[in-house]
């Protein structure tokens, strides 16, 4: 039987394509996507979905109590993705993402108990920077689901803040709850902050990138899909209490990628712009995501490089529109036409 899915943050990157993937993919389902629409939030993004009567958005913040007991008594479960979600911005201003990533959560969390307790299942989608670094010189280690949690930016200690209470509700109010870790996405739909689309956009205008320090930090890029299907997974099968890391075994320096980009979009070396590092820069992260292949039957199957990175970049040459109208705010007119409008 089909079951009504609140996912937060919906009309972000991740969020829109996991709506996508929801109602490719799920038929039975509904879905209701509560987003605040921050600068990151783009209903665009989602606009085949708008008068689908299996689609409704609820223009909300998290920590709306009064907004969320009108929304959770309709919800059978939760996938929770709002978030402040850049470091860069963290460095710069902590307080938005501990008042977001911690007490949004704490608020929304509060709002599944009063209305649902343990009936329906809650997961915090988490991210690998709450393990913290690993170093570059030796590949052999990896992030388990057992490594000490150490973040590092404030954006990761916001993370782990919303990790760690959704897991506290689990053990103290015996909800049920899980929770993701998942490394670097990439794939359509992603804010041009984020070193992907931030420097195939520059490239694209005849621009320079901006390279953090020496360019040897190492991601795990996984295609956005390939998460999304791992957050249904578990949605639908993890065990409660439980977290699962989520990763594309697709390790790749900075400079590693910037070449791979810079050859993509038809440029040459001389496109990239040495910066001073980011304060704190996390050096390595590493996925070991054999748990969630024993126990969920997940691995990835869309991330392989340089195929999926070269779709990518395509998508951002094709949506030259999509990417003007959210780095302007022009994205607004959207909402405004087909939203506010209408109430
Ligand atoms: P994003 O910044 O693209 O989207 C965030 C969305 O949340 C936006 O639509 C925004 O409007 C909404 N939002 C922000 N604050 C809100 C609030 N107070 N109330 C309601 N809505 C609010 O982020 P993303 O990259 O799609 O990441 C989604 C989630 O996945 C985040 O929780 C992030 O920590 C996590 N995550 C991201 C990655 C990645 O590589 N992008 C990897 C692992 C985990
Ligand atoms: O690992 C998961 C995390 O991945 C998520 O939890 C975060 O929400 C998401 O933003 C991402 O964090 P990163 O800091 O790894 O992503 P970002 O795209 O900002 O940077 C990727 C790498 O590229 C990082 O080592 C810094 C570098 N970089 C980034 C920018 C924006 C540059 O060299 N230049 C840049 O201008």
């Amino acid at each position: 039987m089909g079951q009504t899915i609140l996912v937060t943050g919906g009309a972000g990157f991740i969020g829109s394509n996991l709506i996508r993937f929801i109602m490719q993919n799920r038929p039975d389902d509904r879905v209701i996507n509560l987003d605040g629409l921050t600068y990151a939030g783009n209903l665009e993004s989602l606009a085949e979905f708008t008068d689908n009567p299996r689609y409704e958005f609820v223009h909300s913040d998290i920590s709306d109590s009064e907004k969320l007991d009108e929304v959770m008594p309709r919800v059978d479960c939760v996938l929770h993705l709002a978030a402040e979600s850049h470091v860069d911005r963290s460095i710069h201003d902590p307080s938005l993402f501990l008042r977001t990533n911690i007490i949004g959560t704490q608020m929304l969390l509060d709002a599944f108990k009063k209305h649902k307790g343990k009936d329906g299942r809650f997961v915090y989608v988490s991210t690998d920077e709450v393990y913290g670094e690993l170093p570059l010189d030796d590949k052999s280690q990896l992030f388990t689901e057992s490594t000490p949690l150490k973040p590092n930016s404030p954006y990761a200690v916001s993370k782990t803040g919303g990790d760690m209470l959704a897991r506290a509700y689990w053990h103290t109010y015996g909800m049920d709850v899980c929770i993701t870790r998942c490394s670097n996405n990439f794939g359509p739909y992603q804010f041009p902050e984020k070193v992907i689309p931030l420097f195939v956009n520059n490239l694209i205008e005849g621009k320079t990138v901006p390279l953090y320090g020496d360019g040897s930090n190492i991601r795990d890029w996984l295609h956005v899909l390939d998460h999304c299907e791992a957050i249904c997974r578990v949605l639908d099968d993890g065990k409660s209490g439980e977290a699962y890391n989520i990763g594309g075994n697709n390790e790749r320096s900075n400079l590693e990628l910037t070449r791979m980009l810079i050859e993509l979009c038809d440029r040459d070396e001389s496109a990239i712009e040495r910066v001073p590092d980011r304060l704190g820069h996390d050096k390595r992260y590493a996925i070991d995501a054999t748990k969630i292949k024993r126990e969920l039957d997940w691995e990835p199957t869309r991330s392989a490089w340089p195929e999926a990175l070269e779709l990518t970049v395509q998508w951002y040459k094709d949506n030259r529109a999509w990417c003007d109208h959210v780095r302007s705010g022009e994205y607004r007119r959207f909402y405004e036409q087909n939203y506010a409008a209408r109430t």
